[in-house]
């Protein structure tokens, strides 16, 4: 992945705020609806999991409705390497690897307007690097192209497949089930390589030539995205991303003992 962006990580300093997290929430609202996201440096002590994972939930519930993450409806997820799991198509949370550019839950009928991270572990090895790219800058180079109008039209208006991972899937057989929906709608993008090239390597019936085309448009500008930001995530950051108009990556790791708590949030509808 080409990473060249000089931007410096957006961030606000969790001291400042610890006292008011409505104060705090409204900041991070701000900076999803402008930037797409922001670092929330040294997130309380984390010498006790409970008591952090209940200041992480206080606050994950001013901002956005948490939802749940599996049939179970588990609403603080733990990422970490799994060892044990080898469903055919697993799921970024699960494996170590690189984590190309992509928008969480692009299989589902709604994915989440937002999500958060929080590290109790970072990675020892020099890996697991995040990566952030906006949409915005997406669409830029998009119309730039001779073409571009016909491919955004194809993004926009024809439904693409993506594969649902095991762990999220209702029917726990190994039968392959699909979602259906455009990659791009207005302030919304979905995307991951993996669960759509998968899709169709099983049913290459599902799409249509120009479909390919337009979505091999698109990858090759999110890899080689100038604007893509890089950074470490270090112990006690916690990010929120706005999971609609920002791509999220993530490079290779080793160490396995880096953990990571992730919550899914919508937005709360305000009238
Ligand atoms: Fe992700």
């Amino acid at each position: 992945m080409k990473v060249t962006s000089k931007k410096s990580v957006n961030t606000i300093a969790y001291k400042n705020y610890k006292e008011d997290y409505n104060k705090l929430a409204e900041k991070v609202l701000l900076e999803l609806n402008s930037t797409g996201y922001v670092v929330i440096k040294n997130f309380e002590e984390r010498t006790n999991l409970e008591e952090t994972k209940a200041k992480f939930l206080e606050l994950s519930k001013i901002i956005g409705t948490p939802i749940g993450h599996d049939v179970n409806n588990k609403i603080i997820w733990d990422i970490k390497y799994n060892s044990t799991s080898n469903s055919f198509i697993k799921t970024y949370s699960e494996h170590s690897h690189e984590a190309e550019l992509h928008t969480d839950s692009q299989y589902s009928k709604y994915p989440e307007d937002y999500f958060n991270l929080l590290t109790l572990k970072k990675a020892n090895c020099g890996g697991g690097i995040s990566y952030i790219l906006k949409l915005e800058d997406i669409l830029k180079d998009l119309r730039g192209l001779k073409k571009g109008k016909e491919i955004e039209s194809i993004l926009r208006e024809t439904n693409y497949p993506f594969i649902v991972p095991n762990v999220f899937k209702k029917d726990k057989s190994n039968k392959p089930s699909f979602n259906f929906g455009p990659i791009l709608r207005d302030n919304e993008i979905r995307f991951r390589i993996d669960t759509f090239e998968k899709a169709i390597k099983l049913k290459p019936n599902l799409v249509t030539e120009e479909q390919i085309t337009a979505y091999n448009e698109l990858k090759t500008i999110i890899l080689n995205n100038s604007e893509t930001e890089s950074f470490y995530l270090e112990e006690g950051d916690l990010i929120f991303i706005n999971n609609k108009t920002t791509l999220h990556g993530r490079s290779l790791f080793t160490d396995e003992k880096r953990h990571l708590l992730r919550i899914r949030l919508n937005k709360i509808p305000h009238n």
